[in-house]
């Protein structure tokens, strides 16, 4: 049976809680699944249940935790798996280093201002760090390090996720990771 080839990227999703990282990189792990290509996808969120287990807040343990995410992500991309990564990773040094180290690296900045994430608040955290029985929330009393030269901007307070899910996937196409006409699964019928 012919190996059909696939390059091996990671794809970064930054942004403060609620700006639709998960959402988005749902939406793209499952469009580049139907065309055939091997995905993973490490949500801060399901991570941090197991490989991240224990990890706080406090930024030594934020940068653990998106160290470690960027461990398994590495792992992946050598082995050609197209890797996607959501995890607010609010500061941008890190976010570099793993740049850096992955190489292969497109960062997705997910930019919905502070006021339209607090007004959606999905999982009520907002409410509960204004009135502040939870410490050290991004954006109310942590910081977040906006990404200066991220490849692709989503801003989902004024497109759809549909357009946010286009973004990620056509910066794929002009970067020669996927072929968006010729997908894998077209490829395999020829
Ligand atoms: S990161 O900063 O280390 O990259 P990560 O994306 O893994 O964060 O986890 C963020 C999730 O943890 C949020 O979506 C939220 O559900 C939860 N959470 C709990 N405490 C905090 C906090 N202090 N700041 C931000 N998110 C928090």
């Amino acid at each position: 049976m012919m190996k059909l080839q696939q390059h091996g990227v990671t794809i970064w999703f930054t942004g403060l809680s609620g700006a639709g990282k998960t959402t988005i990189s749902q939406n793209v792990e499952s469009e580049l699944r139907r065309m055939g290509y091997s995905v993973e996808l490490l949500d801060g969120d399901i991570v941090r249940q197991y490989l991240t287990k224990g990890l706080g807040f406090s930024k030594a343990d934020r940068d653990e935790n998106v160290r470690r995410i960027g461990f398994v992500a590495n792992l992946l991309t050598r082995n050609n798996v197209i890797v996607l990564v959501s995890a607010i990773s609010p500061y941008r040094d890190v976010r570099d280093e793993m740049r850096d180290y992955i190489g292969n690296f497109i960062e997705v900045y997910v930019n919905s201002p502070l006021a339209v994430c607090e007004q959606r608040d999905v999982k009520g955290l907002y409410k509960k760090a204004r009135a502040g029985e939870m410490k050290n929330f991004t954006g109310i009393d942590d910081p977040y390090e906006e990404p200066l030269y991220a490849e692709v901007e989503c801003k989902t307070h004024l497109e759809t996720i549909s357009a946010s899910t286009s973004k990620v996937l056509n910066k794929l196409e002009m970067l020669n990771y996927i072929g968006l006409k010729y997908s894998v699964q077209a490829n395999k019928k020829s």
